[in-house]
């Protein structure tokens, strides 16, 4: 096998270069005559050819093989995977609720462990989102590209190692991880089981969120984004890549490893973030903010001022809100959310929200703390607190969310979660 390098180099979409080996990257161009070392130039593009220079995102990469080299792809079976548009079902106006879905007893990998729960837009315009729940407990033994959406990883349970064309990323519950659109990569499981969440994100890339008023620093810090250095396998065989492409997953045999990539330079990368780095910012007065003072990462859409998701976390934090209602305040939102537990509790929802559940409030449906968690939080002594055993997730989104029927029909679906409002008490 070639080489395996756990380094990382730190920043967001920065222009990066390379290489495995000293003397891979060709200096002072792209696409010389004759590559270095017998390495075929080959450019990844992520961004429309002209999008303005700040949003350009491509890499060029410098591999054994260029990516054209494999047998023709067959259409094989989707599994629960599934992808926009969702109208299997009437979405309906309900909150609901999931337990943790259990996780498999026979052998299964990661891309076959992605059970769709929800998602909106249209994979064949690029607009919306997936949301996927994964349980997987076997190492991938083919490569795969997801030609619809980049994905956004969160694991709950167990460490992943993606192994990519651009690096090898290692990534443990209480990390994210972004794997692009079109970048091949396997996954491993050093701890066995693995389960987690997966937003794949039809739209606009996932960035860092203007900052405003805030200034240069705060939230998601772009130095705390890593992004894995170049590593390589040089191998023949009989192997598989598969392909996700307009909602239907292919396969193609291909007689090398694909992850030959030697050196590579450019802006378009897998990358990982470690959500303890995150600089949270709340209230030092009174009143809670907008939720979207937790945003991690942002894919906007053209509206000014819209997200197609934003990715927004609820960290370990210090509460010292004066003569507020601390935990999130009762709303309605245009906005739609898909929330997540990846460890501890989460101040609205006193019991049966868990790490691995999942809950959907959508556009305009009311939600907010359950009857104890309102009781408690109304007769709180204001005093600061550290919210210390908690990590929780949103995926928020423009479009309404559209659950499946698959997660409609499962019976990790609460049924009595509306019950948790029912003990609001009249107190006017
Ligand atoms: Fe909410």
């Amino acid at each position: 096998m070639g080489s395996e390098n756990l380094q990382y180099q730190t920043g967001f979409g920065n222009e990066f270069a390379t290489e495995a080996r000293a003397g891979a990257l060709p200096v002072g161009q792209n696409s010389p005559q004759r590559a270095p070392m017998g390495l075929y130039a080959e450019q990844l593009t992520g961004s429309p050819f002209t999008a303005p220079r700040s949003l350009n995102r491509r890499t060029w990469t410098y591999r054994i093989r260029p990516s054209a080299q494999h047998k023709p792809f067959r259409q094989i079976d989707n599994g629960l995977w599934q992808s926009a548009p969702f109208n299997e079902t009437a979405v309906t106006p309900n909150q609901l609720r999931w337990d943790p879905l259990p996780m498999p007893k026979e052998s299964i990998d990661f891309i076959s462990g992605i059970i769709t729960m929800a998602g909106n837009g249209d994979v064949s315009t690029g607009t919306g989102i997936g949301i996927h729940i994964y349980a997987a407990n076997a190492p991938m033994q083919r490569y795969f590209y997801n030609a619809d959406g980049e994905m956004l990883v969160v694991p709950e349970r167990g460490r992943l190692i993606f192994r990519t064309e651009l690096g090898v990323l290692d990534v443990s519950p209480g990390e994210i991880c972004v794997i692009p659109r079109g970048v091949k990569f396997r996954v491993d499981l050093p701890d066995g089981d693995a389960r987690g969440y997966i937003c794949e994100n039809y739209g606009a890339l996932l960035r860092l969120p203007d900052l405003g008023p805030i200034g240069a620093n705060g939230l998601a810090n772009s130095r705390d984004f890593k992004t894995p250095v170049a590593a390589f396998e040089d191998v023949d065989g009989d192997f598989r890549l598969a392909a996700r492409f307009q909602g239907n997953l292919w396969e193609a045999e291909i007689a090398h490893s694909p992850l030959d990539v030697v050196a590579w330079h450019g802006n378009y990368a897998p990358y990982k973030y470690d959500l303890s780095h995150y600089n949270t910012i709340n209230t030092v007065s009174y009143d809670h903010p907008d939720p979207s003072i937790f945003t991690v990462l942002t894919s906007p859409l053209d509206t000014q001022g819209t997200a197609n998701v934003d990715f927004v976390i609820f960290p370990p934090r210090w509460m010292v809100a004066e003569h507020t209602f601390r935990p999130p305040y009762f709303h309605r939102n245009v906005m739609s959310e898909f929330m997540g537990l990846i460890r501890g509790r989460y101040d609205a929802k006193e019991e049966g929200f868990v790490p691995g559940g999942a809950s959907l409030h959508n556009c305009m449906t009311g939600h907010g703390p359950d009857a104890e968690s309102f009781e408690k939080a109304s007769n709180a002594d204001l005093a600061p607190d550290r919210y210390t055993n908690t990590l929780a997730f949103m995926f928020e989104t423009r479009y309404v969310i559209r659950p499946t029927r698959f997660a409609m029909e499962t019976p990790a679906l609460q049924k009595n979660y509306f019950e948790c409002w029912q003990g609001l008490k009249r107190i006017f």
